[in-house]
Formats: C-alpha cells, sequence, structure tokens
C-alpha cells in the first residue's frame, strides 16, 4: 500500500483545544489514518493553548500579510500529533474560546479568522511548504468550509478535497459585506460558489465545492438530506447525494479504557465488575448523590443546547423518583438549564447531583461510575458519549436519531432473546417518551442477569476508528491527485 498525505484543517484538536466532539474526532482520526498508509498533518489556528504546547517548532512559511495581519506556519509534533500551526497573534491569540470571548460573544472577525485557516489549508494543499505536500486536503466544519473554494478558485493544479459536516446547525455565515475582504474572485459570490440566502456561507462553499462531503453517520446523511433535519442546506445537499457518506465516529480507545483509565476511581473489564461499584460509590461521593448502591443511577455529560435535549429531562424528574433512581448530571451551557437543573438539585437532594462546566476528568468518573448514560438529542450528528459509555459498561439511554440511531442496539425483547442489545432507544424526542425509556431502564437495571449482558455487550462493542478509518482511507484514495 503506497503512503498518502492528507492535510487536515480543523479549528479544535483533543488535548490542545476542545469545545466538543469535533476536537475528538480531529485529534484522533490521524493516528488511526496512520495504520492505513495515510500521513496526516493537522493544520490548527495557533490560539494561547496551542502555542503553549509547543515545546520546539520549525517556521516553514511566512506572510507579512494574511487577511491584514501577519503570520507563520509553524511545523510541530505534539505528543503523536503532527501539526502545522498558524501562528497569527492579532487572530487566535485570544482570552477566552476557539470562537467567543470571555464574555461568551462570537468574535466579531471569525469570517477573518477562518478564512485565513482556510486559506492557509488551501496554499498547503497547493505546494506552500515542499516538506509535506498532500494529495488530499480534508476539511472540518464551517471553520475550515472556504479551504475548497480557495482551491477552487485558485485555477491551479490541485489536491483532492474533502468536507466533513460534523454539524449542520453551525454554519458560519457571515454577511455579504464580508465578501470582499475574503480574497475571492468575484465569480465565487454566486449560487454555484460561497453565496448563502443573500449573504457567504463558509459550511455551504464547502458542500458546494469539496469533490466529497461525508458525515458522522449513516442515519445524519439521510436526514440532512430532508427538510426537516437539513437546516437550510437540504436542497445542496440533495444534488450532491451520491457525494455524500456518512461514517460514524469511532473514539480513542486508550484515552477511553476503564483497565487503565487514571482518571476513575477503580479498574474494571468484562471479566471483573468489582472495580465499577467503586467508581459508582465514587461518582455518588462526588455528586452529593446518597449512597445507595441500588439506586438506578443515570449519568449525563454534555453540552446544555436545544440540540442535546436535555429540557426533555426536567419534565422527567417524578419519574426518577418513582424508580429510585438518581442523576449525575455535568454539563455546561445554556444559563436558563444551569438554573432549571440547580433548582432540581435543591428540590431533589441526594437524587439529582449536578456539577456545571468541562471537566474532562469528571466526564470518565460519571462513564465508569454510572449504570446508564443518558443522551436524549432532538438530533445527534453522531454522538461520543454513547460509545464511551458502552466502553464504560454504562448503557446508553438514546433519541432515536442521527448517529445515536446508530450506533446503539436497543434492548427489546428479540434484542434480548438473542442476546445482543447494548441499550434502550426512544423516540419521538419527548417527555414522555424519554420518562418510558427510563422506566424501562429502571427495570432492566434491577433483573441483573439482563442488566449485565447488556452492559457486558456494550463493553465488546467495537467503538475503536478502526473500521471508520479504513472507510476514509478509501475515500482518499479515491481522490488522490495527483495519484501517489
Ligand atoms: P458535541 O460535540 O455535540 O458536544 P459529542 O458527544 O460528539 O457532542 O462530543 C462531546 C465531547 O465532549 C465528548 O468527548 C464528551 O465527553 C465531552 N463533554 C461534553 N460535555 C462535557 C462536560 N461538561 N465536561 C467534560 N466533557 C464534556
Ligand atoms: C458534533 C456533533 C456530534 C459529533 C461531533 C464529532 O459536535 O454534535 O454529534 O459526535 O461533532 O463528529
Amino acid at each position: 500500500m503506497k503512503s498518502l498525505n492528507v492535510l487536515s484543517v480543523t479549528s479544535e484538536i483533543f488535548p490542545l483545544i476542545k469545545t466538543g466532539g469535533l476536537a475528538d474526532v480531529a485529534g484522533a482520526l490521524p493516528l488511526a489514518l496512520e495504520a492505513e498508509g495515510v500521513a496526516v498533518r493537522s493544520l490548527v489556528p495557533g490560539y494561547r493553548p496551542v502555542m503553549a504546547a509547543l515545546k520546539k517548532a520549525e517556521e516553514v512559511a511566512k506572510f507579512d500579510d494574511l487577511f491584514g495581519a501577519p503570520a507563520k506556519i509553524l511545523a510541530a509534533k505534539v505528543g503523536a500529533l503532527n501539526l502545522f500551526v498558524l501562528d497569527s497573534p492579532s487572530f487566535y491569540m485570544r482570552e477566552g474560546g476557539p470562537y467567543a470571548g470571555a464574555d461568551g460573544k462570537d468574535f466579531g472577525d471569525n469570517a477573518l479568522r477562518f478564512a485565513a485557516l482556510a486559506k492557509v489549508g488551501a496554499l498547503i494543499g497547493q505546494g506552500l511548504v515542499p516538506a509535506f505536500v498532500p494529495q488530499v486536503v480534508h476539511a472540518h466544519d464551517w471553520q475550515a468550509g472556504l479551504t475548497a473554494a480557495y482551491l477552487h478558485y485558485s485555477g491551479g493544479p490541485r489536491p483532492g478535497s474533502v468536507i466533513t459536516v460534523h454539524n449542520l446547525a453551525f454554519q458560519g455565515q457571515f454577511s455579504a459585506a464580508t465578501f470582499g475582504a475574503l480574497g475571492l474572485p468575484p465569480q465565487a459570490f454566486s449560487i454555484e460558489g460561497v453565496e448563502y440566502y443573500g449573504g457567504v456561507g463558509f459550511l455551504k462553499a464547502g458542500l458546494q465545492l469539496s469533490d466529497r462531503i461525508t458525515t458522522v453517520s449513516p442515519t445524519y446523511a439521510q436526514e440532512i438530506q430532508t427538510t426537516h433535519a437539513g437546516m437550510g442546506l437540504d436542497g445542496l445537499l440533495r444534488t450532491r447525494a451520491s457525494d455524500l457518506t456518512g461514517i460514524l465516529n469511532g473514539i480513542d480507545t486508550h484515552v477511553w479504557n476503564p483497565e487503565t483509565d487514571p482518571l476513575i476511581a477503580a479498574h474494571y473489564s468484562t471479566k471483573s465488575f468489582a472495580g465499577r461499584a467503586v467508581n459508582k460509590k465514587a461518582l455518588q461521593e462526588r455528586f452529593g448523590l446518597d449512597h445507595n448502591e441500588n439506586a438506578f443511577l443515570v449519568g449525563v455529560v454534555s453540552r446544555l443546547s436545544w440540540q442535546k435535549g436535555l429540557d426533555l429531562l426536567l419534565g422527567c424528574l417524578p419519574i426518577l423518583e418513582a424508580c429510585d433512581a438518581q442523576l449525575a448530571l455535568l454539563a455546561s451551557g445554556d444559563p436558563g438549564l444551569e438554573a432549571a437543573f440547580k433548582e432540581a438539585s435543591q428540590t431533589h437532594p441526594g437524587r439529582v447531583g449536578v456539577y456545571f462546566g468541562y471537566e474532562e476528568k469528571l466526564a470518565h468518573l460519571v462513564q465508569a461510575g454510572a449504570d446508564a448514560i443518558l443522551v436524549p438529542s432532538r438530533f445527534e450528528p453522531c454522538g461520543l458519549t454513547q460509545l464511551c459509555a458502552l466502553r464504560y459498561g454504562a448503557a446508553p439511554i438514546v433519541a432515536r436519531v442521527g448517529g445515536l440511531a446508530d450506533t446503539i442496539i436497543d434492548a427489546n425483547e428479540m434484542a434480548l432473546q438473542a442476546g445482543c442489545g447494548t441499550g434502550l432507544q426512544f423516540s419521538p424526542a419527548t417527555s414522555e417518551a424519554l420518562s418510558g425509556a427510563l422506566r424501562r431502564g429502571a427495570d432492566l437495571f434491577r433483573q441483573k442477569k439482563l442488566w449485565k449482558k447488556l452492559q457486558t455487550n456494550g463493553m465488546k462493542t467495537d467503538v475503536s476508528w478502526t473500521h471508520p478509518a479504513k472507510h476514509y482511507a478509501e475515500i482518499f484514495r479515491a481522490l488522490a491527485h495527483p495519484a501517489p
């Protein structure tokens, strides 16, 4: 198998900078692709935590004026990641997150910040750094969406281009006035180019102009072609249906391994479950829950947004009581939802425990200690928390949408008879259906043998990147220009 060079263009990468699953994917997929003979370098913005992680870096290109500011490209290795870092301090060395300031407001110049990332992705794609000339450029989400546009309108020879949609809800829409600053030719402002409902659409541009489109589950690939879930882009996606593929995400099974995880209270495996009880106790303590090993402990690790459907859970609190269930919720986001869950923890002391914030370490304990992990999303491109849950023997209870539908086998009668259920699905995403699923979960939990089978099935499921990486590698090989 000949080796192939791929440039991944991404606005987040684990463990350096993360707001969600995109970072996990961008951090883990390159390593899995190595085994497929694909050498990946990742181009990332030089945010503060990224720059701080660079021990040794080599300057491989320099710009006097990249969208109004000087910039450099640094090549560096951080852990196992091969990076190109776009060092443009005025764009990226800021307080706050990758997209918004400490006040939570999006940065006013995000269009230029991510146009710069995409432009540099395209330039590397066309040979700017002779030491690494990619045959394929792989862009992630709207932040890298313009990469395909810069490649397309350059007119010169170019590598193959792929865009992966991690979430169609974030589209990178900017006003028409932005167009002039992007350095694209006038004809790019058209329906065949970057124009989107009268403005500029970064994701739209990527979907329109990339050779191939992938998204992160087969079901989501179908859903986004419907008016119901297409978020304004379904028409375009239907026209590109033959170039659109859904590939499930995996997780890093070294980071997420209950047999070796340094972030949990005790190790365990399918052969020895004793450590799970230790983690359950530690989790109950950490979240101020009553210590009761017979309570059905439901965990949540999530952003709090409309997508994730956690407002539905607020309507199910009486069910927790009725089923002798407990809730450990680790989440952050919508202030209204945070306030509502805080109140729930006060009105249900010992039964509802909450922790607001983004705590990587605590996420591991929730997975290791909860009996079930709840993911009641209204839509979910793939979802990673249910994959972690499978691996950790916490049965996922999920809404039957997107990647949740594709990754969890509902433990219905027949599945149980066949011995193949891994969790519970419910539909539609309503409090009533969720209540029903919680009742079913609590019932099953009390049938110890069946529950253990569910847990074991989950823990034996292959949630690694091995299979998905093969699929990506096939797509990359089919596109490689020039052929390797
Ligand atoms: P999304 O990217 O839509 O938020 P995913 O399920 O794909 O959803 O990925 C979420 C990732 O972020 C997972 O790795 C999960 O463990 C992590 N995560 C989400 N919320 C928190 C939190 N409050 N604390 C720690 N980790 C979190
Ligand atoms: C997005 C989606 C999530 C997916 C993740 C990684 O954030 O919301 O479903 O797992 O990207 O692809």
